[in-house]
């Protein structure tokens, strides 16, 4: 396909629709589930700081870099990744980025269902006032009781997974395009509701200072590598999502007022969504660590923060039946518009090669939904099975999320820094400030590939050293 020609895909309608796929995609699980989880396990504050310096320094300028290979494509991130190729004169090996991005895709997929499936039974669990009045022990049996019941865990993950694979079979543009536009603003407002109820409670100050207060000496090597791997994962970067969103992004949208042809900026349409997603999971945090000291829990509690402490603020609040029911809804319809980018790379690519849209989505569920069965058992009959760095499920998020992410960035700053003609990035980008355009550059050549290789060295010395 030459440039200029249809694509295969579709596109986005709107300079807007993008931005809220995009936001979709990005604010998920990782936001309300994995941030206050990872900020809880590895000592609050610190951990925070590094996690926005990651986001600021070198997230947001990746993410530019990613948007900008995709839309110069125009397919999904395989073909685009040889298309640049051959235009810059390069190996088609720089392909790779996309093959990895397509594996690491089915690896994050296939637990992201898992924990979505959570979900459904908090819905089901919270809709029936299974939590009124509830105490700090009985939140943390329950959810136990769920995690040793690996068939209802199954159930879940494979109903989500059905879901997930149903919006991506009709396309984005007609399911999720539409339900995003009205769930993200209530999710938002739920957030807000929520963190004020949070200031009413006895441990917010504790909660904000836990978050906020800096303390280095907590900061290890391990922790520092988890913020990057979580300022990628949360902004969906590494890995072609947002490659391929990118790709159905359009050059120039009429503008609605004046009718004229109008140039869609990258650079600031990115600054929004990196935004939208900190706030999102700051705010998470702002709920969750107060209710945790309010109640005399860890914060350290592992991947069961979430489901333990906001089932217990739930319990307590007037009307908590209504409020916990529908957020739940909500942090399963915003893991829903992420895990469907975390399969568009592939079967976007699938189809390219000539496959129906609703057999490749089948295909690629298929597949994660199987290596996702390892991460029901990781909670329960695997629970003692662990190697390099824990159970099966922490072992593929560590992979992924943690060291094929960071790489799968550090190869598309490269590529968009040193390989790409700069002529040519400079025109895609058609960034305004020249200051503003010299400093991505400097970032995507220098910081970001120098960063993601100290702490990615840091981490294969960490796992291989076996501390
Ligand atoms: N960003 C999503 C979240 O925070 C998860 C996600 C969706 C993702 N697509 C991705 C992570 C691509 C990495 C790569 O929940």
């Amino acid at each position: 396909m030459k440039q200029g020609d249809k694509p295969v895909h579709g596109m986005w309608t709107s300079r807007w629709a993008f931005i809220l796929a995009a936001t979709g995609s990005a604010v998920g699980l990782g936001n309300i589930w994995k941030f206050p989880y990872f900020a809880g396990e590895y000592g609050g504050g610190a951990f925070v700081l590094v996690y926005l310096l990651c986001i600021a320094l070198v997230g947001v300028p990746i993410m530019v870099a990613e948007v900008m290979l995709g839309r110069k494509g125009g397919m999904s991130p395989v073909h685009t990744m040889k298309k640049l190729a051959a235009e810059s004169k390069v190996s088609r090996r720089w392909a790779g980025i996309g093959y990895m991005g397509a594996l690491a895709g089915f690896l994050i997929l296939s637990f992201y269902s898992v924990i979505a499936g959570w979900t459904l039974y908090y819905i089901w669990d919270m809709a029936q006032g299974g939590f009124q009045g509830i105490s700090a022990a009985g939140s943390l049996a329950h959810f136990e009781g769920m995690q040793a019941n690996a068939w209802l865990m199954l159930g879940c993950h494979t109903a989500f997974m059905i879901l997930t694979m149903w919006v991506v079979a009709r396309g984005v543009s007609r399911g999720l395009e539409k339900a995003v536009q009205v769930l993200m603003p209530l999710l938002f407002v739920l957030l807000i509701g929520l963190v004020v109820y949070a200031s009413t409670t006895p441990g917010f100050a504790q909660g904000v200072n836990f978050m906020f207060h800096f303390d280095f000496s907590k900061l290890s090597g391990k922790a520092v590598m988890a913020a990057l791997g979580q300022a990628f994962f949360t902004l969906s970067l590494g890995m072609g999502a947002i490659m391929v969103y990118g790709a159905y992004m359009p050059r120039e949208v009429k503008d609605r007022r004046s009718g004229q042809a109008r140039r869609v900026s990258i650079v600031s349409t990115v600054g929004i969504i990196a935004l939208l997603d900190t706030l999102v999971a700051l705010g998470a945090g702002l709920v969750i660590f107060p209710v945790v000291f309010s109640n005399g829990l860890e914060p350290s509690q592992g991947p069961g923060l979430l489901f333990v402490t906001l089932p217990l603020a739930f319990g307590q609040m007037p009307a908590g039946v209504i409020v916990g029911t529908v957020f739940f809804v909500l942090v399963m319809c915003s893991a829903l518009s992420s895990s469907i980018s975390l399969g568009e790379p592939m079967v976007a690519w699938l189809v390219e090669r000539g496959l129906g849209r609703p057999l490749a989505a089948v295909a690629v569920g298929l597949t994660a939904w199987v290596i996702g069965i390892g991460t029901v058992l990781s909670f329960n009959y695997w629970k003692d099975v662990t190697f390099l760095v824990g159970t099966f499920f922490q072992n593929v998020d560590f992979l992924a999320s943690s060291l094929m992410l960071p790489l799968g960035g550090m190869l598309i700053a490269i590529f968009a820094g040193w390989v790409m003609k700069e002529t040519q990035a400079r025109k895609e980008l058609a960034m305004k400030s020249f200051g503003l355009y010299m400093v991505w550059r400097a970032v995507v050549r220098i910081v970001a590939p120098l960063a993601v290789a100290a702490v990615l060295l840091n981490a294969l010395i960490g796992v291989l050293g076996g501390s």
